[in-house]
């Protein structure tokens, strides 16, 4: 089929090229000319397992093209996705303007029959909102249908879980246009819900408040652990093994960051208090959400004996996660920034970041590797779990430090290897 995707950003592109491999005639849009000619030339702008790859077989097979402009993409298209950002309003709610321009714009130039269908992740009642859009824009509701077809990608293993989803979820009235949304997935062996667009939208943010919410809970575990001298990963283990529960997401860390979760959730709120319930259990989520940052400075300081000022500090990772470039809403660029203001000087080190923590922490030294970070530090913090930190000469690492602290939030190095290499080793829920 023929489809357009508008927006190149984390989504969009995997969306793009992932329907080009399955065989469709892709026409990828941004409103950013230069990003088009970088993905025009195969530069593909984000960290993406994978994509690269894909990108260059779409155009290779001229399967994907990158577009400037919306319209000039959905001209011709059988199915439009609208994969454009929903950032977070101040009042917590998903702002969609971006969703409604892009509406405006193609309105005229859809050809009667199109699918229009919400991948973003929009608020319950937003494949209403974009067919009154439409509507309004020219494009006739007997013409143009919406649905929502919610994205599940874990930012690094995106084009991983868009070829092996857990289910595709389509939301939408008219059945005949679900099947067809259904139908461009063929070749992607994975369940289809079809149901109603409100519930396709509550699927998709329950899903992500709930795992959000697994994460708060085994982080207070881990910090209960801590005062009774548990194990938090003996206990996340002994849970795991009951598949009501399963072992994902139960890793106890230095909280949930990220361009989805933190946004997810507060929009959910949002839309529970404009229903008139109040979310109680989902407020204390990210209550201890962002305790679980504070924490970690609390686990710094004390390692250092209870003042940071003028203290050095090593940080290794800056990325919301391993795997990605993402510094959105990162756990480590709040710790950075409030070490640095409680007068730390702070040496960090992430090989995914690149310069862009730069301008969003400013007095944070960038360093070329993690031995580098540790050059005189009295504290090393491991915030992102970086497969690299696991294999460090650490002999090395204990020479290169002023002291011999080592706080481990992601609970990636193993405690009583550790304290026999000398360091004073804290993990989050560890013994
Ligand atoms: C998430 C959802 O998983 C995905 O389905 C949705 O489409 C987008 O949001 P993502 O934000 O990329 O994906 O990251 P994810 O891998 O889900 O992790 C979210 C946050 O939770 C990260 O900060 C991660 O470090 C943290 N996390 C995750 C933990 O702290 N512990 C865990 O056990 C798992």
């Amino acid at each position: 089929m023929r489809v357009a995707v508008i927006g190149a950003g984390y989504v969009g592109l995997t969306t793009a090229a992932c329907f080009a491999h399955l065989g469709h005639e892709v026409q990828c849009a941004d409103i950013d000319a230069d990003r088009v000619a970088r993905l025009k030339k195969g530069e593909v702008p984000i960290l993406e397992l994978g994509l690269p790859e894909l990108i260059k077989e779409g155009l290779t097979s001229k399967r994907l093209q990158f577009v400037v402009g919306a319209a000039t993409a959905a001209r011709t298209a059988e199915i439009v996705f609208l994969c454009v950002q929903t950032p977070q309003g101040a009042d917590g709610s998903a702002d969609l303007s971006f969703v409604e321009g892009v509406a405006r714009e193609i309105a005229s130039v859809l050809l009667p029959g199109t699918v229009v269908v919400n991948k973003s992740t929009v608020p319950v009642g937003s494949t209403r909102f974009v067919q009154r859009v439409l509507s309004e824009a020219g494009a006739r509701a007997e013409d143009v249908t919406v649905a929502s077809n919610p994205e599940f990608l874990r930012e690094g293993q995106a084009v991983r879980d868009f070829q092996n989803p857990d289910r595709i979820v389509i939301g939408c009235e008219d059945r005949k246009s679900a099947v067809r949304v259904s139908e461009l997935y063929k070749g992607v062996d994975a369940p289809v819900l079809v149901t109603d667009p409100a519930s396709a939208e509550m699927i998709k943010y329950a899903s992500n408040a709930f795992l959000a919410t697994k994460v708060s809970f085994i982080n207070a575990i881990a910090n209960i652990c801590e005062a009774v001298d548990a194990d938090a990963r003996e206990v996340a283990i002994g849970m795991g093994y009951d598949t009501r529960i399963g072992f994902q997401f139960l890793h106890p860390g230095p909280g949930y960051g990220g361009s989805c979760f933190p946004k997810d959730v507060a929009a959910l709120l949002h839309i529970s208090s404009a229903a008139g319930y109040d979310f109680e259990l989902l407020a204390g989520v990210v209550d201890v959400n962002r305790a679980q940052h504070e924490r970690m400075i609390d686990k710094v300081r004390d390692a250092v004996g209870g003042s940071l000022t003028g203290v050095t500090v090593g940080l290794w990772g800056l990325t919301f996660k391993a795997d990605t470039d993402d510094l959105r809403d990162s756990p480590a660029i709040f710790i950075a920034r409030r070490l640095l203001e409680e007068g730390a000087q702070v040496r960090a080190y992430d090989h995914g970041a690149g310069d862009k923590p730069r301008a969003l922490v400013p007095g944070l030294e960038l360093c070329a590797d993690a031995y580098d970070a540790a050059a005189g530090a009295d504290a090393v913090v491991l915030v992102t779990e970086w497969d690299e930190f696991r294999w460090l000469d650490f002999e090395r690492v204990r020479n290169a430090m002023n002291g011999d602290a080592i706080v481990d939030a992601r609970n990636l190095l193993d405690p009583a290897a550790m304290r026999r290499r000398g360091f004073a080793y804290q993990g989050v829920g560890r013994r």
